[in-house]
């Protein structure tokens, strides 16, 4: 079976909370996330994965609805364990919930979720997502107490996190953790995923590793979009100032 592609696409609503988080309803708010998601599946995204924080600092709460009634993909919720966002889950109905550790100072998801001190409160939500019908993934690091943790708690997949790979400048050690961990949650009867941190550049290391079902690959993407989609951007907006003449 082909690695599927999970595309993020959370700093799309970056983009446009930096400009209209005052001015959610204004016709000019951009980028619309429903059509990043639909241009992500258009090229070849298995499915679109969105993190509603507790802080909404990027997706709102109305964007998460508009991508699941208006864009045809599987989606994927990340979520920190608060009853806050598991009723939303149980609202939205995503096809998986990957479960993730959140704290208000953090740019970004800093570290897996421990499952070990979360035990009891991972597992009861681990249960309560897959009674409503959702796939569950537990975002952890490569150690092997998380994995046989994660399969204790029953939980569908495992979503291997690659920020300590991606930042190291000597991967081999990140790698033979990840093939260790992806090893281990495969003999356990895990789906195994790993995202956080991908890029072009690093993408060779991480198809080392075996037994991977699915990327989940965000910043990488959206940064990309914009490189890429820039010349094409202006072509449009001066080709729209052509008919401009000084004196009508
Ligand atoms: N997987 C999880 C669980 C994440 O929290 C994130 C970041 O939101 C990603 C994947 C994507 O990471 P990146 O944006 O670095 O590709």
């Amino acid at each position: 079976m082909s690695l599927l592609l999970g595309v993020n696409i959370d700093h799309v609503a970056t983009l446009r909370q930096a400009r209209y988080a005052l001015q959610p309803k204004s016709p000019n708010a951009e980028p619309d996330v429903v059509l990043a998601a639909r241009e992500a599946k258009a090229g070849g995204a298995d499915s679109i994965t969105v993190h509603v924080r507790g802080d909404r600092r990027h997706m709102q709460d109305a964007d998460v609805f508009r991508i699941r009634e208006e864009v045809d993909v599987p989606l994927n919720l990340e979520l920190g364990i608060t009853e806050e966002m598991l009723n939303l889950a149980f609202r939205l109905k995503p096809d998986f919930a990957c479960l993730v550790p959140e704290t208000r100072e953090e740019v970004t998801t800093e570290g897996g979720l421990d499952v070990i001190a979360l035990f009891g409160t991972a597992r009861e939500a681990v249960k309560r997502l897959k009674d409503a019908g959702i796939k569950v993934s537990l975002f952890i690091d490569p150690i092997e107490e998380h994995v046989r943790e994660a399969a204790r708690m029953e939980a569908d997949m495992i979503e291997l996190h690659t920020g300590a790979f991606a930042n190291a400048v000597d991967k081999s050690e990140e790698i033979a953790r990840l093939i260790a961990a992806a090893q281990l949650g495969h003999e356990l009867g895990l789906q195994v995923n790993a995202g956080h941190g991908i890029n072009y550049l690093n993408l060779p290391d991480v198809l080392k590793v075996p037994f991977l079902s699915e990327l989940n690959i965000g910043h990488s993407i959206v940064s990309r979009a914009m490189t890429v989609g820039m010349r094409h951007a202006v072509v449009e907006m001066a080709a729209g100032m052509k008919s401009y003449s000084l004196h009508p």
